[in-house]
């Protein structure tokens, strides 16, 4: 195991630390949902915030919400997760219907996916994250009677442990294609682990295979500390996110894979809030300035 002393992962479960996010990611999904104008619909989100203590009291509408749009947390950021739902589920459904039948979530907290989207006939989707979040996640599931729309697998581990076993346990198999995601993930991760899991996904993927990542350019986390969306995250709803980012230097994941072989393209999130014409767009001292959408595919040999 590398990296095991890192602070945020005090807690084990969604009361707090890292795990804590992934109620702000629901809760902002759900007020996505509600949205005349909505890019997202997680019908789920809203009763993973009400069922657990430290988010029951949170909106789940954007009219719940102090000053509404105007509020950054659940105007702004929750706009940018709602985006960020809609790029990646489009990712991911791309690539199930272009081969890949495999689906691995990395660090996957509340994500229905499995629930939600329409899956092809063959579909297995692997849900990553540690023991506590996905504990509370099938708890709340199992109380809606929820249903998946793919072969569910969730895979309590750790990702700082080598988890590619477990990965193997519950019948990954590495000869055939799959589609990765570690979405909102990374920069909670320490330098090493990120590494490693970017070569173990490189291990198991085989030809054909995509991954979909999202990091943050490491020069502006402390150019935005003060910007209005970590300051009004912390204020309202207590998520300090600069002391849960990991503070190591920043490896050069994409770089990385250029050198395995993989084909890479980097986004920022404006460029799909332009395509979709709606989302957030660029302002100063803005926390979403570094965040990079990272889409890469590993070719499969040219037949000449
Ligand atoms: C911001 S949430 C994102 C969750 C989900 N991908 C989404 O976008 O809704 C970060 C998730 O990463 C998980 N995570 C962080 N460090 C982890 C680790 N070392 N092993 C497994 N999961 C981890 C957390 O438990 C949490 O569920």
């Amino acid at each position: 195991m590398v990296g095991t002393a890192h602070p945020n992962t005090g807690v084990e479960g969604v009361d707090g630390g890292v795990g804590l996010t992934a109620l702000l990611v629901a809760a902002a999904r759900a007020i996505e949902t509600h949205r005349g104008d909505s890019l997202a619909r997680d019908v789920y989100a809203e009763h993973f915030v009400r069922a657990a203590p430290a988010s029951a009291g949170w909106p789940v509408r954007l009219q719940e919400a102090p000053d509404g749009d105007a509020n950054p947390l659940w105007g702004r950021f929750a706009r940018y997760f709602g985006l960020r739902t809609r790029v990646l589920d489009d990712f991911l459904l791309r690539s199930v219907r272009t081969g890949a039948r495999q689906v691995a979530l990395l660090g996957a907290g509340l994500d229905a996916r499995a629930f939600r989207l329409d899956w092809p006939p063959g579909c297995v989707v692997f849900e990553i994250d540690r023991e506590g979040v996905l504990g509370f996640k099938q708890e709340v599931l199992d109380g809606l009677s929820a249903t998946p729309r793919a072969t569910r697998l969730p895979i309590p581990v750790d990702l700082r442990a080598d988890w590619d076993g477990a990965l193997a346990d519950a019948g990954f198999d590495p000869a055939a294609p799959s589609v990765w995601l570690a979405e909102g993930l990374l920069f909670y991760l320490p330098n090493a682990v990120e590494t490693s899991l970017i070569d173990t996904v490189h291990r198991l993927s085989a030809e054909g295979s995509a991954l979909a990542f999202e990091v943050k350019l490491e020069k502006d986390l402390l150019a935005y500390r003060d910007s209005p969306l970590y300051t009004s995250t912390n204020q309202q709803i207590g998520i300090d996110l600069l002391t849960l980012f990991d503070g190591e230097s920043r490896p050069d994941s994409v770089g990385d894979l250029m050198g395995k072989g993989w084909d890479t393209s980097v986004h920022t999130p404006f460029d799909f809030t332009r395509r979709h014409g709606r989302g957030p767009l660029p302002e100063p001292n803005d926390a979403l300035a570094g965040n990079r959408w990272v889409f890469a595919n590993k070719p499969r040999p040219s037949l000449c």
